[in-house]
This record gives C-alpha cells, structure tokens and sequence, in this order.
C-alpha cells in the first residue's frame, strides 16, 4: 500500500523537462511584460502581477567606491546591523556587525512595534560600538527584502507583504517615513541613503569581485531574483527619457510568477497552503519553492497520509497538526540520513513528532523530503533560464544566497541538472569544464551589496545626475 503511495507522491511531484520548458517559456513572456507595462500604479496593491520593480540602482560598482557605511538587513528570518568600510582600493572590506533576533510577534504586529524594534536595535548598535563619539549622520543602505515601488533609491511602496508577514497599515505606503520618524525619536544618527532589495545587494557585491556575474538571487525563506537591464529596453519607463544605454538593476520580484496557476505544476497541498495563507493568491512560485513552505507541503502530506489510513494508524499526530511547525532543516536532516535503515530519520520523527515509523513508513518520509527538495530546487532554476533567455546569456554567473542555497542538501546540483535540461547546451568536451551558467555563492549582498550601492548612490548625487 505504501509502495502505491510513494509511486503517486512521485508522480505529482516530479517535473519532468517538458513541464520545465512550459514554465520557461511563459517566464520569458512574464519578463518582458512587467517591463512593458506602463507605470505600474503606485500602490495598487490589488496588482499581484510581476512588478519587475526598477531599482535605481544604475549599474555595476567600478571598485572605487569608498566611504563608510551602516547597512540594515531585513530578511525575514534575522535583523542583522554591519558598519562597512569601503577601502579605497579594490580589497578586502573591514565590517562589524551584530545579528539581533526578529521576534515572531512582529511579524503579525503593528507598524509601529516593527519600526520601533529596529530603531532601537540601530540605536543599540551605534551605541555600543561609538560610545560617546559625536557623530554626522551616517548613511544607511536598508536591504528590505519585500516587493517594493521605487521612483527614487532613497523611499520605497510596499506592494504587499510577502513571506508570511502580516503587518496592517504598510502595504500601500511608503516605508521610509515611518522608519525615519522611528530614528528621530530616538535621535539616531542615521540617513536613509538607499532602500535595496536582497537579490539587488546580492548582484552588486557579487558583481564587484567577479564580472562575469549578471543576475542575484535569493534561495531562503522566499525566493527572487535581479539583473542588469538598460533602461532603452524598458517601455514602462520610456517617459522619463532616460539614456537607452544606462544600466539599472531590476527586481524582478519572480516570486509571483504564474499567480495565474496556468503552468506550475500545483499538487493539492499547494492549493492548501496557499488558500490557508495571509495572502491568497499571491507568491504561487515562491510556495512551491521557498524555504518558508518546504516543511509545510511535507506536514500536509504526511496528515493526508495519517487520514487516508496509510501512516500512523493508531498513533496520535497531534504535533504535525500545528501550521508551519517543520522547518526546512528537518527535510534536510532527513534527506542527509546516510543509514540504510535510515535510522537517524526514525529518531528525528520520534523526537520532534512522537511518531514511531516502521521501515516503509520511513521509506515514504525520505523520499517524499526527496521529491520536495528536488521539485523546489528544479523550479527554482526556471527563474535563472528566463532571465538568461530573455537577455540571451550564453555564458554567466549567477550569484546566490540564503538558507535553502547554502544549507539544503544537493540544491545546488539538481538546480544546475535542471538548467542542463532546459538551456541546451552542447556536450561539454571535458567533464570538469564548468557549466556555462553557474548559480555559485554570492558575497554578502545586505551587507557588502548594502554599502556599495549607498556608495554608488552618494557618487551620483554629488555628479548631480
Ligand atoms: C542572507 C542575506 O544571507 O540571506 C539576506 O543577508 C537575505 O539579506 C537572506 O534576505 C535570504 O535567506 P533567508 O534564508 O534568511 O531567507
Ligand atoms: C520574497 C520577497 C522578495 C525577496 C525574496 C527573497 O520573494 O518578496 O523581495 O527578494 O523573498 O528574500
């Protein structure tokens, strides 16, 4: 019976290449469109399409850059602070930082309480490491990882809270007054500079050591990606008559791709974690792939399994009924059990769920963590090949971060065997040879990426450009 169970698991869960080359090519599609469409409105939250946020980020640092900066990293799982010295050469950064927590209830709390708790953990910062120094306000690159309208680098309209944030009073508003009113009450030394997004940070301090790099992207709690595109090839811009030739960075925000439900390859539990999630209808990509949902879609299969009468019988699952109760690093833990009787899996079910598997039991367990890793790690590639598509890179490296990338056992290469398959590239003559795309390692984007671009924007303003 289990055997019957697997083999349907594997069915609904597998992307074969047909299915990866359908998705491809509507991304392309999606692409061009959230560059074509006009102004997209400001603070129509309503618009769940892809934004394809320009950034006013305008191209790649020289190494020149210099100066010192503080950067604030809003993540979603971390609050993390870091003072940047830029030197004044092409080198090593010298950065301090501290990693304050971010504690669940904000999350779900009042606008207020979140920009409250991180002025206070700025204001901590600057206190402890300049204790009686009389300061000038120092400039801050702010890596808000959330969909945001730009029309300046410096302020930013949030579209819609993504990754399980629910705080009312934001969407629709531009986030840097309040953050700043938040400084002044406390009198914190700081000024906005920029307002960034991750996959922008992680582009830019990749781009500074290696040039080959063309995109950023974000594997971690939610997943997105931007690029370099030239403002000639962005209609909804056209207005502002731009040089055609300067580069600014696009956010493509491919974490709503397909909110549609046209091409990804739904199972039941997608359709359940989306409909039981703040935001229905929106991040359809992001639910299937993100580290946020992974343990997720693996609690509601294993209930469906425990109702079916085919897992568990007679066991109590109380401790898998609770939403969101299994981190992604369970299924990693699960994934590198390296017993054959998977014995490390069956301790991890008794302890974290009170659950005591028999052998096909845990069979089921590993290979459905399998089944859901290589699914996140498959789709996750397609937003690389679109891109790479659509600009029609034959050759690039592609710069990553976050906690499924770095963290998630065999996610770097089942997404490059997913690219091979979709990118069609000629047979390699020596099998060492690297790939012509790579997805590799990025260098600190919300920290290193952060002060580049307040470097980059600072240089701008004082060439009154
Ligand atoms: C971190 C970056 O390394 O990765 C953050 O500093 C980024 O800016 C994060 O948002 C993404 O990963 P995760 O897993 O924390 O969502
Ligand atoms: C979500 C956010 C996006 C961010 C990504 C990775 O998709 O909407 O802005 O880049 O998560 O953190």
């Amino acid at each position: 019976d289990l055997l019957a169970q697997i083999k349907h698991l594997e069915e609904i869960f597998t992307v074969p290449k047909e299915t990866l080359d359908k998705i491809v090519t509507k991304f392309v599609k999606e692409l061009e469109k959230g560059l074509a469409k006009e102004g997209s409105t400001i603070g129509d939250i309503t618009d769940i399409r892809q934004p394809m946020n320009p950034t006013w980020c305008m191209g790649f640092p020289t190494g020149h850059e210099t100066g010192t900066f503080l950067a604030l990293d809003m993540g979603g799982t971390n609050l993390r602070v870091c003072e940047i010295h830029l030197p004044e050469e092409k080198g090593e950064f010298d950065i301090i930082q501290s990693k304050y927590r971010m504690p669940e209830e904000l999350k779900t709390g009042t606008a207020d309480e979140l920009w409250g708790y991180i002025a206070d953990c700025l204001q901590q910062f600057i206190e402890y490491h300049h204790e009686g120094e009389k300061l000038d306000k120092l400039p801050l690159g702010f890596t808000f990882s959330y969909p945001a309208t730009q029309h300046y680098i410096d302020h930013g309209i949030l579209q819609r809270w993504t990754k399980g944030f629910d705080i009312d009073g934001v969407e629709g508003e531009d986030v840097v007054p309040p953050f700043e009113k938040a400084l002044a009450e406390r009198g914190v030394p700081i000024k906005l500079t920029a307002l960034i997004n991750d996959t922008t940070g992680t582009l830019i301090a990749s781009a500074y050591t290696d040039t080959e790099m063309k995109i950023g992207c974000i594997f971690g709690t939610g997943c997105n990606a931007a690029y370099m595109e030239n403002c000639g090839s962005i209609p909804k811009l056209a207005h502002m008559n731009l040089d055609p030739e300067l580069p600014i960075a696009i956010n493509c925000e491919y974490g709503a791709f397909d909110n549609e439900h046209e091409v990804l390859p739904l199972t039941k539990y997608d359709h359940q974690i989306d409909e039981e999630s703040p935001r229905p209808g929106q991040q359809a990509f992001e639910k299937m792939i993100a580290g946020l949902y992974l343990g997720e879609i693996f609690r509601l299969v294993l209930l469906d399994m425990h109702d079916g009468k085919h897992m568990f019988e007679g066991q109590s699952v109380d401790k898998l009924k609770k939403p969101y109760n299994i981190d992604a690093s369970i299924l990693a833990a699960i994934e590198e059990d390296p017993f054959e009787n998977l014995s490390e899996t069956a301790e991890l079910m008794r302890v974290q769920f009170d659950l005591q598997c028999n052998k096909p039991e845990l069979e089921l367990v590993r290979r459905l963590a399998e089944l859901i890793g290589t699914r996140a790690a498959r789709l996750s590639a397609c937003g690389v090949a679109a891109i790479c598509k659509k600009k029609g890179y034959k050759t690039a490296h592609v710069g990553a971060d976050g906690s499924v990338f770095n963290k998630y056992p065999h996610f770097k290469a089942r997404g490059a065997q997913a690219l091979r398959e979709m990118l069609d590239w000629p047979e390699k003559k020596n099998k060492r040879d690297a790939d012509p795309v790579e997805i590799m390692t990025a260098e600190d984007g919300s920290g290193v990426g952060a002060a580049l671009i307040a470097a980059l924007t600072l240089k701008r303003v004082k060439e009154g450009q």
